[in-house]
Order: structure tokens, then C-alpha cells, then sequence
């Protein structure tokens, strides 16, 4: 550590965060930001390394909240596909870095097999520790079974020892889903403990009985996935759960949200003010129906590879109404749900975690449907306050914040680009995006001061990362200051 004043000082960028943007300098130290202002002197960059933006964005580390890597697919709604993850910590993680990506969250999940939460964690903890993470990260645990008496002192140990402050649970898949009864009992003890709970909203009885009369008729190519998982079946278990949330008062956020008809119940819950969320991913901005049928053959797989739960919408419109919510606060969140299955084994899930900020940098700043700042939002600050990582990351503010950087390309200095599968480094075979136009991506990385990738040559290692406890959600709070009616609301369910 040199004596002066900075480590590293990044001058010349228009620097956003998720409140404001304007030209800055800014200026590290011991991994922190120490200082933003309008210009340093010499003597105060005085052996510091320099890092000139050339007028580029600069934003706060992308927070990728919702991954899923290095799972065991031998349980779970993986199982039986013969697929395996092709990314560990290593790989899922240097590719997030690539990406502009500086701290991830992944899922320690619980099956019906295993009865204890702690020890899930513990195992999934030791695959990311043998590896090491490029990234800093932390975990959400997956609850796929009630045990009333073992779950109580464990998710209390979860939340005291590994800072782990969000659950998630399913209303699909039958080697996850749960009862609306388990549902309930989870909210009220995620409410007890300031947990947030994540929901996976698709109905599981409209999915099994769509895809046991597609199965009697023979229609079993990947491009049916898309019938047996209309938006109807999500925007049912989405409304649902919205109302199990509001008997239990506590707040939900809705993971990876496809359909127009979810967006609008999330919405209209919203408008109502419940602490309701909401979380998108590039694959439905992106991807359609029509997708999933281009490639479509007999023996032909090829648009396996944009499989995904739940399925890309039906058409432009879709993509458009989630675009609208993107801009209008619907969504607090955009994440990837990078899934790495390799797509030989017909994968239900795309990989993405490298592609996410590029994807919304290109295609949604540059293009003018959201400013800097909600860019900033959806891509960090947004995970940082609903996750209790906030202000550590996912800001800029000095002497508070991690020095979590992404520094993009000043304008017309990358030759745009088609993507193919090589440019990326994560293990899978293939992106959803290939072909693709970008004429933006990251040029650096920056973990706590430390340059990570620097114009296209990764400089830091597995190792650098560091895990995260998280404390609790500055945005999903139980709405406490709400006038109720408790012949409306069970309001003595809350009574110690
Ligand atoms: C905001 O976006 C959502 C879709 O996510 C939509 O349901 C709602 O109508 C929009 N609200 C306004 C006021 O435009």
C-alpha cells in the first residue's frame, strides 16, 4: 500500500449511479471509493495509478442477483435430464467479471431429499471455496420442504451466521413446489425474521395437466414447451401468491417475470402499496416464442437452446410491456437466472450472467428507452437495497461504498461487434444471443480497486472474490405504517 492519498483514480468518465450522472473523477483507496470530485490535483493523484475513461460510462459494479452455478442437477427440476452444470465458481463467476459483473448471488438448494438448510449451505459452500470466485458473492437458500420444527432455529442460524436474508420457494416443479399452506407458513416466518422471500410464480397444476394432454397427443419437441407454460399459468400462481403476501403481510419478490399479465397483477398490487417486487431477465426482452420455433425439426434440437422457465413471450408486444415496466419502476431488479446447462441435454434455462449488462448497456441505454441512472438501478443498486448489501455495493458514495467498478468504451472506440459463443467465458456451448449486435461492453472491471478485466484480457484469478453477508432489505419491509382493517387482515397472526 503506497502513502498517498489514492491507490487508483479514474478521471475523465461520466460517472452514473442510480440517483445522478455527470463528469467525475473518482478516486480508491484500500479497496474503497475515497473521494469523488470534479478534478484532482496532481499532488493529490501523486503515485496513483491512472485510469483514463476517455468521456466513457462509469457505473457501479454490476450485481447479478439471481444465478445459479455449480448446482447439483442429480436433484431438483434438473434431474432426470442427464444434464450437468458446466459452471462451478470459477467459470460462472470469470465470466460475470468479463461481463462488468462484480458480485453475484447463487442458489444453495434444499430438495426433498435433504432435511437440513444448514448443511445444504455448508455443502454448496465448500464447492465455491474449493474453486474460489473471481467475484464477491453470497447465497439465497431454496426451501422445496417444510419441516416445521428443524427450519425455525436453522433459518434464524442462516440469517445470524451466513447473512443469508432471502428465501426462495416454488410453485412448480414437483421436486420443489409447495402447498399455498407451506407457502403462508414460510411468509410468516420470512416476516418474523426481516427475511425477503423470492417466488418462482408459475401454477404447477395448469403446467402438469397442459403438458400430460401435450404428451397424449404426441407433442414432445422443445418448441411445445412454450404450450405447456402459457402466460395464463403465470400470471395465475403470480396473483395468488399476491394474495397470500397480503394476508401474511410481508413482501415478495417476484423472480424472473415474463408475462404481461404478471407484470400488470405485480403492478396493480403496487399501485395498492404492498411491498410487492418484481425481476426480469434479458431472455425476455429478447427472446420470443418465435425463437423457441426457428430451429424447429425432428431431429433437430437446435432451439433447445432457448429454453427457458418461463418461456420468452409470444411476440414483440410482450417484450415491449416488460420494457414499459422496466422504465416505470415495475421491476426493481434485472438479473440473468444464469442457468449453464450445456444444451445437448435439452437445458431449461439459458446462461447469461456475462451477457446481462452488455445486453441492457446496447440495447437499452444506447438506444435511449432508459437513462444512465436506470440502467444503474436495474443493474445494481436496485439488488444492492432489496438484498442488504447497500451501500457497500452497488453505489459510488465515498468511504461507505466497495470500489466495484465497470468502465464502458468512450463512444465509436469498439469496432461493433456480431457475438459468438467464443467472445464469452463461461463452460457452456452456446448463448441465446449469438449473432447479436454490440458496439458497447465493458472495457474494465473493477473489484474493490482491483482492475479484473481490462479490454477483452481477464488480469485477476479465482480467489478474489470474497463471500458476502448480506443484513437486511432496505426496500421490502413489512408495511407496518399501513392503515389496516383487521376484520380484513388477520392482524393477531402477528402477536408473539
Ligand atoms: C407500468 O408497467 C407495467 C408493466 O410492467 C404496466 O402494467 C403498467 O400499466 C405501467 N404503468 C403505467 C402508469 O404506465
Amino acid at each position: 500500500m503506497s502513502s498517498s492519498r489514492f491507490d487508483l483514480v479514474i478521471i475523465n468518465g461520466v460517472v452514473a449511479t442510480a440517483a445522478d450522472c455527470g463528469s467525475y473523477c473518482i478516486g480508491i483507496k484500500d479497496g474503497k471509493i475515497a473521494a469523488l470530485a470534479q478534478a484532482f490535483s496532481p499532488e493529490e493523484i501523486g503515485d496513483a495509478e491512472v485510469l483514463d475513461a476517455e468521456g466513457a460510462y462509469v457505473t457501479p459494479g454490476g450485481i447479478d442477483a439471481h444465478v445459479h452455478i455449480a448446482q447439483d442437477l442429480t436433484t431438483g427440476p434438473g434431474v432426470a435430464s442427464g444434464a450437468t452444470c458446466a459452471d462451478d465458481f470459477d467459470t460462472g463467476s470469470r465470466s460475470a467479471v468479463a461481463g462488468g459483473t462484480t458480485t453475484m448471488v447463487a442458489f444453495a438448494m434444499q430438495t426433498k431429499e435433504d432435511p437440513s438448510l444448514l448443511q445444504v449451505v455448508e455443502d454448496y459452500h465448500k464447492r465455491a471455496s474449493d474453486t474460489g470466485c473471481w467475484i464477491d458473492w453470497s447465497y439465497h437458500i431454496i426451501i422445496s420442504r417444510v419441516d416445521k420444527d428443524t427450519i425455525r432455529p436453522e433459518l434464524d442460524a442462516l440469517v445470524k451466521d451466513w447473512g443469508i436474508t432471502s428465501l426462495k420457494c416454488f410453485t412448480t416443479y414437483d421436486a420443489l413446489r409447495l402447498s399455498d399452506h407451506d407457502l403462508m407458513w414460510l411468509m410468516l416466518e420470512a416476516r418474523r425474521l426481516g427475511v425477503t422471500t423470492m417466488m418462482h410464480a408459475e401454477s404447477g397444476d395448469i403446467i402438469a395437466f397442459l403438458t400430460e394432454k401435450l404428451e397424449e397427443r404426441g407433442m414432445t419437441a422443445p418448441s411445445f414447451h412454450g404450450q405447456s407454460r402459457l402466460p395464463i399459468a403465470e400470471g395465475e400462481a403470480t396473483t395468488r401468491a399476491i394474495v397470500l403476501a397480503e394476508l401474511v403481510q410481508t413482501p415478495v419478490l417476484f423472480v424472473h417475470v415474463s408475462a404481461a399479465s404478471a407484470a400488470d397483477a405485480i403492478r396493480a398490487a403496487q399501485s395498492r402499496g404492498l411491498p410487492i417486487f418484481a425481476e426480469t431477465c434479458p431472455q425476455y426482452l429478447h427472446l420470443t416464442h418465435a425463437d423457441l420455433e426457428r430451429f424447429h425439426g425432428p431431429l433437430c434440437f437446435e432451439n433447445s437452446k432457448m429454453l427457458c422457465s418461463p418461456p420468452p413471450g409470444l411476440n414483440d408486444d410482450d417484450q415491449e410491456h416488460l420494457w414499459t415496466g422496466l422504465r416505470n419502476g415495475t421491476f426493481t431488479i434485472y438479473s440473468s437466472d444464469h442457468c449453464p446447462f450445456s444444451f445437448k441435454y435439452v437445458p431449461n434455462g439459458c446462461p447469461g450472467i456475462e451477457t446481462r449488462l452488455p445486453l441492457l448497456f446496447n440495447y437499452g441505454l444506447m438506444t435511449g428507452r432508459i437513462t444512465p441512472e436506470k440502467f444503474v438501478e436495474l443493474t445494481s443498486t436496485g439488488a444492492a437495497k432489496l438484498y442488504g448489501m447497500y451501500p457497500k455495493k452497488g453505489a459510488l458514495l465515498p468511504g461507505l461504498s466497495d470500489a466495484d467498478i465497470t468502465v464502458w468504451y468512450p463512444e465509436g472506440k469498439l469496432k461493433p461487434f456480431k457475438l459468438t459463443n467464443e467472445h464469452l467465458h463461461h463452460d457452456v456451448d452456446y448463448t441465446p444471443y449469438e449473432g447479436m449486435e454490440f458496439a458497447n461492453w465493458p472495457r474494465y472491471t473493477i473489484l474493490r480497486g482491483k482492475i479484473m478485466w481490462k479490454e477483452g484480457k481477464l488480469l485477476g484469478k479465482a480467489g478474489d472474490g470474497l463471500y458476502m453477508k448480506r443484513g437486511e432489505s432496505q426496500l421490502a419491509k413489512s408495511p407496518v405504517g399501513m392503515k389496516k382493517d383487521p376484520r380484513r387482515v388477520p392482524l393477531w397472526l402477528h402477536d408473539e
